[in-house]
C-alpha cells in the first residue's frame, strides 16, 4: 500500500443492545473507561480475580526487553487446575462437554469425567517419560480426547503441538521437527463427511522422517484396522487402563510456556507461535466471559471451530472451561448427513451461544433458508463471528435467519499470534454496525496509521496497529525470535502490525479491511478487497465473493471478481451486467469489477480463508504458486477453465 485506504463503503444500519439484555450482562457501561484508567492495573485485577493462583503475581507487565514482553511474571499458576479442579467442589457434575459424533452416537463428559480423563492421561505421559517443558504433537479430529491432551499436558507442564487434523503428513512433518516432538498423540480414524481420514497412517509416513518422536499414542475412534509398530506405537486405552484418577498439578511460572501453534499465513514457513500461561488465560478467561456474556449456570455454549486452530484453543478449551461452561462439540461436517446438521444440534441442546466463521455463515446463505428453517432456534441468545471480514450482508443474513433478529451479534477480530479477542463489540455496552468488529476491548488498545506511522483521522483507512502490549499476546517464534521481532513489531516500530487493513468511521469504530498483502491498486487508488467484495455480497443473488488485482496496462491493476451465487440462482450476461452496476452504484464506479467470473466454489485454506493469492496467479494466467495450505484443491481448476470460457470484459 502506497498511500491511504479508501473508505468506500458506507453502512448506516445500527443496532443498539436490548435493554433487557443490558440489565443483566456481565461487562458493563464504563468498563472501557475505567479499565483505561489503568490498563495494567486492570490486567492484574483480572488474573487475580477470575483465576486460581499458586501464588498470585504482583508484578504486571514488564517491558525491559520489548518487543519480548513478559506479564505477570511471579505468579505460580496450572491452567488445568484452573479448568478443572477448581470447579470440583461446587459443579462435579455440572457437563463440561456435550459431545456429537459425526456418526450420530453421543458422550457426555462432566467435570469430574473431564478430571479424571485429564489425570489418567497426564499420568500416562509422565509413564513414559514426559516433563516439564518438553513437546507433545497432537493431530487429532474433533474428538473429547483432544482436549483431554492438551489439559494432560498443561497439568504436567509439556507444551502441546496441535496439528489440525485436516493438514497432510507433509504439513506434520514440518510441525513435529521445528518444534522437536516428542510424542505424536492421534487416533486411528477420523470422521469427516462420511468418509475416514486415515490419521494414523498419515502419522506413520511423517513419523518415518521426524528423527525426535518416540512414541505414538492412537486412539480408537472409528475401530478400522491400521498398523502399530513395536515398541513404538501404544493405544490409548491400553496406556491409560493402569493409570491413577489423582495427577499432582505441576507448579508453572505464568511465562513458561503453554503451547506452540503454526500459523502459515499468506506464504512462507509456517510460524511456531508461541503462547504461555497466565496472560493467555487471563484474557482469554475475561473475553469469553465479556463477549460472549457467558453466564455458567444458564448458557449452553457453542464454539463451532475446530479444537486445532486458536479459535478452538482459547474459546472451547481453555476460556469455556475456566468460566465453567458447558459447551458443545460436534466431531464432523455441517453438511452431514444434511445441511442442517448445525440447526439439528441447536434445537436438541438447546444451545444459546453459537460462535462461528464467516466462510460457514456464507455456506449457509448458499444453501438457503430452508434449512435453518426446518428447526427451532429460539434458544439462541448470542451470536458470534470470527475469522474473516463478515460482510455486512452476511451479517444480517446471520442476524435475522439465524439470530431471529433478537440475538446480538459479535464480530470479534483477533489472529492466532494475539492469543484472545482484541477488537469486539460488548454485547451489553455496543450498538452494533454490521460488518464492523466495532472497538478494541476493555484493556485494550488499537490505532489505525499512514505508511510513515502517523494515525489516520476518523473516516479513513490504512494499517491496524496494536499500540500496547496485551496479556495474551505471543511470546515470540518458535526457534526464530528474528521472524518475530521482523514480522510483527519492524514495520511500526514500538507497535504491533497483524498485517490487516482498516479504518475507522466518525464514530471511532474499526472496520476490518482484509489482508494489506491483498489491497488491489487501481488507477492510483488503493481498495480493499473486503470492500468490493462486500458490495457484491449485498446483491440478493450472491452468496459469496472474492476480489483480486490482476494487472492491467491501463489503470495498474484491474479488479477481478470471482462469485458463487445463492441457491438455485443461474449466473449468465444479464446478472453480470448488473453485478458490476451494482458495485458502481453501491461505492462507486473505481471499485466496478473488470471482470466477473461465476464460481461454485472459492479457493480456500483449511480453516476456511479465502486464498486470493491463488485467484490472481489464475486471473494473471501464472502457474499457482504454493498450494500445500489449500483445502479444496479440485476447486482452483474449475475455476482456472471458468475463467478462460466465461469471463466477460467490459
Ligand atoms: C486473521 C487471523 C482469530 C481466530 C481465527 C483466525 C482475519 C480474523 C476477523 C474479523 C476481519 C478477521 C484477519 C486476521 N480475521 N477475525 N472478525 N474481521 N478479519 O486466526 O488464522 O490467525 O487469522 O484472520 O485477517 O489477521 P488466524
Amino acid at each position: 500500500m502506497s498511500s491511504a485506504l479508501e473508505n468506500l463503503l458506507q453502512e448506516n444500519r445500527s443496532f443498539p443492545p436490548d435493554p433487557a439484555f443490558v440489565r443483566a450482562a456481565n461487562a458493563q457501561p464504563g468498563i472501557h473507561e475505567q479499565a483505561e484508567e489503568d490498563w495494567k492495573g486492570y490486567w492484574l485485577d483480572q488474573a487475580v480475580n477470575r483465576l486460581s493462583w499458586f501464588e498470585a503475581p504482583q508484578q504486571t507487565l514488564d517491558d525491559t526487553n520489548a518487543p519480548f514482553y513478559r506479564w505477570f511474571t511471579d505468579g505460580v499458576i496450572n491452567l488445568s487446575y484452573n479448568c478443572l479442579d477448581r470447579h470440583l467442589d461446587s459443579s462435579a457434575e455440572k457437563v463440561a462437554y456435550h459431545w456429537i459424533g459425526e456418526p450420530g452416537e453421543t458422550r457426555t463428559l462432566t467435570y469430574r469425567d473431564l478430571y479424571r480423563e485429564v489425570c489418567r492421561f497426564a499420568n500416562a505421559l509422565r509413564s513414559l517419560g514426559l516433563k516439564k517443558g518438553d513437546t507433545a504433537a497432537l493431530y487429532m479430529g474433533m474428538v473429547p480426547e483432544l482436549p483431554v491432551a492438551m489439559l494432560a499436558c498443561a497439568r504436567i507442564g509439556v507444551i502441546h503441538s496441535a496439528v489440525f487434523g485436516g493438514f497432510s503428513a507433509e504439513a506434520l512433518i514440518d510441525r513435529i521437527n521445528d518444534a522437536e516432538s516428542t510424542v505424536v498423540i492421534t487416533q486411528d480414524f477420523a470422521w469427516r463427511a462420511g468418509k475416514e481420514v486415515p490419521l494414523k497412517a498419515n502419522t506413520d509416513n511423517a513419523v518415518a522422517r521426524t528423527p525426535s518422536v518416540k512414541n505414538v499414542i492412537v486412539l480408537r475412534r472409528t475401530g478400522s484396522e491400521v498398523a502399530m509398530t513395536e515398541g513404538r506405537d501404544i493405544w490409548w486405552d491400553e496406556l491409560v487402563a493402569d493409570q491413577s484418577d489423582e495427577c499432582e498439578p505441576e507448579r508453572l511460572m505464568a511465562e513458561d510456556p503453554l503451547y506452540i501453534l503454526y500459523t502459515s499465513g499468506t506464504t512462507g514457513k509456517p510460524k511456531g507461535i508461541v503462547h504461555t500461561q497466565g496472560g493467555y488465560l487471563t484474557q482469554v478467561a475475561t473475553s469469553h466471559s465479556q463477549v460472549f456474556d457467558h453466564k455458567p449456570d444458564e448458557d449452553i455454549y457453542w464454539c463451532a471451530a475446530d479444537i486445532g486452530w486458536v479459535t478452538g484453543h482459547s474459546y472451547i478449551v481453555y476460556g469455556p472451561l475456566t468460566n465453567r461452561a458447558t459447551s458443545i462439540i460436534y466431531e464432523g461436517a455441517p453438511n452431514f448427513p444434511d445441511f442442517d446438521r448445525l440447526w439439528k444440534i441447536i434445537e436438541d441442546y438447546k444451545v444459546t451461544i453459537l460462535y462461528t466463521a464467516p466462510t460457514a455463515i456464507r455456506s449457509f446463505m448458499k444453501w438457503g433458508e430452508e434449512y435453518p428453517g426446518r428447526h427451532d432456534l429460539s434458544s439462541l441468545r448470542l451470536l458470534g463471528s470470527v475469522g474473516e471480514p463478515i460482510n455486512p450482508e452476511a451479517w444480517m443474513w446471520y442476524q435475522r435467519v439465524i439470530g431471529g433478529e433478537r440475538c446480538p451479534v459479535v464480530d470479534t477480530w483477533w489472529q492466532t499470534e494475539t492469543g484472545a479477542i482484541m477488537i469486539s463489540p460488548l454485547p451489553g455496552i455496543t450498538s452494533t454496525k454490521p460488518g464492523s468488529a466495532t472497538r478494541p476491548l476493555p484493556g485494550l488498545s488499537a490505532d489505525v496509521v499512514d505508511e510513515t506511522g502517523a494515525s489516520v483521522p476518523l473516516g479513513g483507512g490504512g494499517f491496524l496497529v496494536i499500540d500496547r502490549p496485551w496479556p495474551a499476546m505471543a511470546r515470540t517464534i518458535h526457534g526464530d525470535p528474528d521472524r518475530f521481532v521482523e514480522t510483527y513489531w519492524s514495520r511500526f516500530p514500538g507497535r504491533y502490525f497483524p498485517g490487516d487493513g482498516a479504518k475507522r468511521d466518525e464514530d471511532g469504530y474499526f472496520w476490518l479491511l482484509g489482508r494489506v498483502d491483498d489491497i488491489m491498486l487501481v488507477s492510483g487508488h488503493n481498495i480493499s478487497t473486503t470492500e468490493v467484495e462486500s458490495a457484491l455480497v449485498s446483491h440478493p443473488a450472491v452468496a459469496e465473493a472474492a476480489v483480486v488485482g490482476r494487472k492491467d496496462d491501463l489503470t495498474g491493476q484491474a479488479i477481478a471478481a470471482f462469485v458463487t451465487l445463492r441457491g438455485q440462482v443461474e449466473g449468465d450476461e444479464t446478472l453480470l451486467r448488473e453485478l458490476r452496476e451494482h458495485v458502481g452504484s453501491t461505492i462507486g464506479p473505481i471499485a466496478k469489477p473488470k471482470s466477473i467470473v461465476f464460481t461454485n466454489d472459492l479457493p480456500k485454506t483449511r480453516s476456511g480463508k479465502i486464498m486470493r493469492r491463488l485467484l490472481r496467479d489464475i486471473s494473471e494466467n501464472r502457474q499457482l504458486g504454493d498450494v500445500t495450505t489449500l483445502a479444496n484443491e479440485a476447486v482452483v481448476e474449475e475455476i482456472a477453465e471458468m475463467a478462460a470460457s466465461t469471463s466477460s470484459e467490459e
